[in-house]
């Protein structure tokens, strides 16, 4: 990807001060998703990490990654599969819960749609504390699926994802455009 592609990027994501709560900066897509050249600039770069990395099938994380994942599995000529929040699949399913700041979340794959025979690459917007990603690659080797990587829009380096992440990639690259 160009700089000027970055720079495309990063002008259409928008910073929205206190959301969800105090204190927080918000970073949100949506402004990206509606220019159509940024999008598809965003599908390419992520397609292409996809095809670079040999991976098989994409797994998008709810709710944001499924915007993202869904056109880069068509780009790159790859299943999608959803990884959701527990209680949202109606077949069986595999669980991972995975610790917040306050609480815990758990998410759910089903385990019928990878195997054996699978790379997979983890798609989302953003990599904040880890969590998410670290437990979507648990789901994806229970799976007996093989890890490709994780591709994100954006590392917010500070929360620390990457350091959390490191252990749980066991050597597959984590992609922040
Ligand atoms: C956001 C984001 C990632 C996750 C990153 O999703 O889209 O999936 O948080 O956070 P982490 O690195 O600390 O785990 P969120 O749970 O807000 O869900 P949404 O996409 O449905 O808004």
């Amino acid at each position: 990807m160009t700089v000027e592609m970055r720079e495309l990027l990063l002008s259409r994501i928008r910073d929205v001060a206190d959301y969800p709560k105090p204190g927080v900066l918000f970073k949100d897509i949506t402004p990206l998703l509606a220019d159509p050249a940024a999008f598809t600039v965003l599908t390419d770069a992520l397609a292409e990490l996809c095809v670079t990395h040999g991976a098989t099938k994409v797994v998008g994380l709810e709710a944001r990654g499924f915007i993202l994942a869904a056109p880069v599995a068509v780009r790159a000529g790859v299943g999608f599969i959803p990884v959701r929040k527990a209680g949202k699949l109606p077949g069986a399913t595999l669980s991972q819960a995975y610790e917040l700041e306050y609480g815990t979340a758990e998410i759910e794959i089903h385990a019928e749609d990878i195997g054996a025979d699978d790379r997979v690459m983890v798609i989302d917007d953003v990599l904040a504390t880890g969590g998410t990603a670290e437990a979507s690659l648990e789901l994806i080797r229970r799976a007996g699926a093989e890890v490709a990587g994780v591709a994100i829009l954006m590392e917010l380096g500070f929360l620390g994802g990457r350091t959390r992440l490191e252990p749980s990639l066991r050597g597959a690259p984590l992609e922040a455009l």
